[in-house]
């Protein structure tokens, strides 16, 4: 499949490079398409590894990646354009996150409302899913943890879609827990807090998630 990612930092490379090692055409999606991070992406991967603008990466992906900094998500959203994106599987990766100085991040908002509903919002036509928010993104390609394979959680309004990014988890080497609609993002993007939260404090930032039974 092609592959169009939003963003050119930690999430998208790292991501990008899973997509690639699964046999899919990636291109990376930026306001500086041929920026020194991107080309020592594209070096890095080979012919598989392209980059354009966000427009250019939203018309290229048949599944689209959204792994832009929360502040600048609307915007990079409006740059691809949302009649690119109608009818296609769209992973919302960020997290809403506010940064001040000297405190651990927070939340933008919450209880009700989160960013997967707004990404829903911003792109009515295209089906969202929430996806790979809850882990650093060193782990999100085949996550190798000696408590065995974490569990991946997400949420959207469209089953077709949530099949489809069940089977990128699988490739990736996820178990896949569907917690509902996109409303599920209220839930999953806390965990993100959680997850930084509990890094701090354990002085380990190699932490995922498991649902036992
Ligand atoms: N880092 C992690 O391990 C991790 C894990 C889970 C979830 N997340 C979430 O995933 C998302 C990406 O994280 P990241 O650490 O890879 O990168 P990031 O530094 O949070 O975001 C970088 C990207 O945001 C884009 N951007 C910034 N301002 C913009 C604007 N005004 N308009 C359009 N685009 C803008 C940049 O695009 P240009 O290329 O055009 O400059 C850049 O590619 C974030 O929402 C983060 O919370 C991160």
């Amino acid at each position: 499949m092609n592959i169009g990612i939003l963003g050119t930092g930690e999430v998208a490379q790292s991501l990008g490079n899973g997509f690639i090692a699964t046999g899919h055409d990636v291109m990376l999606g930026s306001r500086d398409p041929n920026s020194d991070t991107v080309k020592a992406w594209k070096a890095s991967n080979g012919p598989k590894a392209t980059s354009g603008t966000s427009e250019q990466a939203a018309k290229f992906g048949e599944v689209i990646v959204v792994a832009t900094v929360w502040s600048g998500t609307e915007n990079a959203l409006k740059l691809a354009g949302p009649k690119n994106l109608e009818g296609k599987v769209v992973i919302d990766v960020t997290n809403p996150l506010v940064f001040e100085e000297g405190k651990p991040p927070r939340l933008a908002l919450g209880f009700s409302d989160s960013g997967g509903e707004q990404v829903q919002c911003w792109l009515p036509g295209a089906r969202v899913v929430k996806c790979f928010n809850i882990v650093g993104h060193q782990h999100m390609f085949r996550p190798q943890f000696t408590g065995g394979p974490p569990d991946m959680f997400i949420a959207g309004n469209d089953d077709d879609a949530k099949k489809t990014v069940t089977k990128i988890l699988s490739d990736f080497g996820w178990p896949a827990i569907d917690i509902g609609d996109i409303g599920g993002a209220r839930l999953l993007e806390p965990l993100c807090i959680l997850w930084v939260n509990a890094g701090r404090r354990l002085e380990n930032w190699h932490i995922a998630f498991k649902l036992l039974r």
